[in-house]
């Protein structure tokens, strides 16, 4: 996938965006600040059918959101790696776990440690193009 949209379109894309990923699990977006990382986090998880309110995880690491699929309860992780200091923190902090889990992880800031990703991650490139407008690209590194 390499698409430029519009913030109006950004639930089409996270629709084509789930079908593109099958069965992926983890997945580390890359960008700067203000890229659109976490909006469009949250359209996926609106996409995916999470209710909880999604919020940012500005004060912890992880937030885990519960969505059904195939009428079972599951979850998912939104992990913001910007605070981190390096590695040892995130291992502290139980990032690998939930990488690890199976569970579907939406990471930003990956940077901050990427020894911690599994093989099978998939990166993901935000950039920015105008005020209302990014390009979206999934690539393997
Ligand atoms: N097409 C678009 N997709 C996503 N965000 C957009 C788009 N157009 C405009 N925006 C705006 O850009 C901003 C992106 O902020 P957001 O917090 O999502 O960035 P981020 O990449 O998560 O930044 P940070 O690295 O600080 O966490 C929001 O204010 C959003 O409304
Ligand atoms: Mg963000």
């Amino acid at each position: 996938m390499n698409r430029e949209f519009l913030l109006n379109d950004i639930h089409q894309v996270a629709a084509d965006f789930w079908r593109q990923a099958g069965a992926g699990t983890v997945f580390a977006f890359h960008g700067q600040m203000g890229a659109g990382k976490t909006t469009f986090i949250h359209a996926l998880c609106d996409t995916r059918g999470v209710k909880d309110a999604v919020g940012s995880p500005t004060f912890s690491l992880v937030n885990e959101y519960a969505y059904e699929e195939n009428g079972q309860q599951k979850k998912l992780f939104h992990i913001d790696l910007y605070r981190l200091k390096d590695e040892e923190e995130a291992i502290r902090a139980g990032i690998e776990d939930c990488l690890y889990s199976g569970n579907i992880c939406l990471v930003e800031w990956p940077e901050k440690a990427p020894g911690i990703f599994p093989d099978h991650s998939l990166h993901v490139y935000m950039d920015v193009l105008d005020a209302q407008r990014r390009r979206l690209r999934i690539g393997n590194n």
